[in-house]
């Protein structure tokens, strides 16, 4: 049973309610690294906490025996402490060690033949633009991941705006995205599955609702929605596609939003070829459907209030012919 942690501080959409989002339900090596590593912590630190409370009890039983608490210590105090502190200053080496020795397992990840991923934050959305060597094929998308399972990916990181940081707790741990300074983060699925990812860094008034979602595939599904996703997004009616062309370069949406195949040179949102191939809208805060399309066209910061995207003010026909086109793309 997948596990919904998003509806506790944030609308759950659509597919969000099926994903998993869970630190303790590892889904590659990475992941399983981790999540050693916190139950290694975790067994440790609970020794320690039952052997303090041990002390203290047995300490307090002997001290009601002698009723004498202040004037008489046990002659074996040094020794007593002596060990106390040993002990401490293992188990603290042993917590380091342990952090030294998975901090190491999670950058040794074969990477030959590895897909590429650069993945940039803005505030408050995430690009992805994927390069395959085996294939060749390139695109761009945003806000959900696929990846297929049993493949090494490396995802390079950058910010377009602020820091931000990429967690996907089912697959590794949290990195920060800095303006200026690159990172990578290298994983693996193995199991398939869809998996909810947070930008975990505050990063200002849409911090919460910046949602990344993955799906680990089987290679074959994987491989034809990168297929797919490589084509020139086209309506395949002509009709179609020039009222809506119209609509989409007349509003203004042209300026922020590219199209791959027309003049639309937006960089400033998502790109939106494919878009009826993505689950969500608006990094995961709405499902993907035509009436949260014509809401999020009509008036997108009423339903996320710091976003760029002003009001677009259409009328009826006009909403139609833009919906038609980009549920056509
Ligand atoms: Cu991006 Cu928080």
């Amino acid at each position: 049973m997948a596990v919904s942690l998003t509806g506790l501080w944030a609308p759950a959409a659509g597919a969000q309610r099926d994903a998993w989002q869970h630190v303790l339900h590892p889904a590659g090596p990475q992941a399983e690294t981790i999540a050693r590593l916190w139950h290694f912590t975790l067994g440790l630190c609970t020794a320690v906490f039952v052997l303090t409370l041990l002390a203290c009890a047995v300490a307090l039983w002997r001290a009601r025996q002698r009723q004498l608490i202040t004037t008489s210590l046990p002659r074996r105090l040094p020794w007593l402490i002596g060990w106390a502190v040993g002990l401490s200053a293992m188990g603290l080496a042993a917590l380091f060690a342990a952090d030294v020795v998975a901090s190491r397992a999670l950058d040794q990840l074969p990477s030959a033949q590895a897909l590429h991923i650069r993945l940039t934050a803005r505030q408050w959305w995430w690009e992805a633009h994927y390069s395959d060597p085996i294939d060749g094929r390139r695109f761009v998308t945003a806000n959900e991941l696929h990846l297929p399972v049993g493949r090494a990916v490396i995802i390079d990181l950058d910010s377009e705006d602020v820091i931000h940081s990429l967690w996907l707790p089912n697959l590794h741990g949290k990195l920060d995205l800095i303006p200026g300074k690159s990172a990578q983060l290298r994983l693996r699925a193995d199991q398939a599955g869809l998996y909810r990812g947070q930008c975990a860094e505050f990063c200002g008034l849409e911090h919460a609702r910046m949602a990344l979602l993955v799906r680990a595939e089987d290679p074959a599904d994987y491989a034809r929605w990168a297929q797919h996703q490589a084509r020139p997004a086209q309506a395949h009616d002509a009709g179609v596609s020039a009222r809506g062309l119209a609509v989409f370069t007349e509003h203004g949406c042209a300026q922020c939003h590219a199209i791959a195949g027309t003049s639309a040179p937006g960089r400033g949102g998502p790109d939106l070829p494919h878009l009826p191939s993505r689950s969500t809208l608006a990094a995961g805060i709405l499902p993907n459907e035509r009436g949260f399309l014509a809401g999020w066209i009509n008036d997108a910061r009423s339903l996320k209030t710091g976003v760029i995207m002003p009001p677009a003010h259409l009328q009826p026909q006009e909403m139609t012919a833009l919906l038609d086109y980009l549920e056509a793309l």
